[in-house]
């Protein structure tokens, strides 16, 4: 193992300590956006300080880009990428699913992933070329290529009022798949999409810190990434279909042709509050 992912598992481990510390209760909630849908709680800044420290210490040349705090540019070709907390929402409702998401680029290309689930104890870690791991045991992404069979997941971005529309899509799937999940944490379900508990993951509007270490889990687990209409996938072009392979083209086909959800806004009208 590399002294980057041993570093990786060790700072998302103290983050998951963390997180079991506050986990179930009161906590200080702020709103980062001008709705009150994208929440930050003590426990997103408190896990992202730990983890950047860890990093800092071992790796001080590097670039980082934590979800809190930012970029800090050290004009580095390593930069690492940091969710302190995806599922803060989930977090702050005390529902159990969430995680820590580190994942450390080269060049702009995912290298070393490390997805931790604190509750249960999960950790998903990937090297570049090496495979994906979950608790040390070798990953591979489901066999299923019929839609009507296929487990699905997706995520509605907090600017799914504004511009990232989802529910067309959302719809559609929920009438071909044989089940689809939105369960409120997107570096979880592409861990479990590397793990072959869900089929495929998309979503409109979802950043690179969501999405770094998932991305790296799912290709070395066997698995495909793009973005929705199937080109290649770009970690700062927010929006991303990733699945087990055999289902991709399938999805896309379905996914390219959702040119249809401002039919939902007019129903609903701007707010998202039906009129
Ligand atoms: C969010 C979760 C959610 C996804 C949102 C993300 P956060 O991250 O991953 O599942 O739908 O787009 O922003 O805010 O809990 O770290
Ligand atoms: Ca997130
Ligand atoms: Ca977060």
């Amino acid at each position: 193992m590399s002294s980057f992912l041993k570093t990786a598992i060790q700072a998302a481990r103290a983050a998951g300590k963390i997180h079991r510390q506050f986990y179930g209760k009161a906590l200080n909630i702020q709103y980062k956006g001008r709705n009150n849908l994208n929440l930050v709680t003590q426990v997103d800044k408190l896990s992202e300080k730990k983890i950047l420290a860890i990093l800092k210490k071992k790796f001080p040349t590097h670039d980082l880009l934590g979800e809190e705090s930012g970029l800090q540019d050290n004009n580095s070709p390593y930069a690492w990428v940091v969710d302190p907390l995806d599922g803060t929402t989930n977090f702050a409702h005390a529902y159990p699913f969430f995680c820590v998401s580190i994942a450390l680029l080269h060049r702009g290309q995912p290298l070393v992933a490390v997805v931790y689930d604190a509750l249960r104890d999960e950790c998903f870690t990937a090297e570049k070329g090496k495979g994906a791991f979950l608790n040390g045991k070798r990953l591979r992404v489901s066999k299923v290529k019929d839609l009507e069979k296929s487990l699905l997941c997706t995520g509605f971005a907090y600017m799914v009022r504004e511009t990232h529309y989802n529910l067309d899509n959302f719809a559609k799937f929920v009438l071909t798949a044989q089940g689809v999940r939105r369960d409120g944490s997107a570096a979880m379900n592409l861990a479990y999409v590397a793990a072959g508990r869900l089929d495929g993951f998309w979503e409109r509007g979802i950043q690179a810190w969501d999405m770094a270490a998932g991305v790296l889990l799912i290709r070395e687990a066997g698995g495909k990434v793009t973005d929705l209409t199937g080109k290649p996938y770009d970690l700062f072009k927010q929006n991303a279909l990733a699945t087990n392979g055999p289902l991709h083209s399938t999805l896309f086909k379905i996914l390219s042709k959702g040119k249809d959800e401002k039919n939902w806004l007019r129903k609903f009208g701007p707010t998202g509050v039906p009129h």
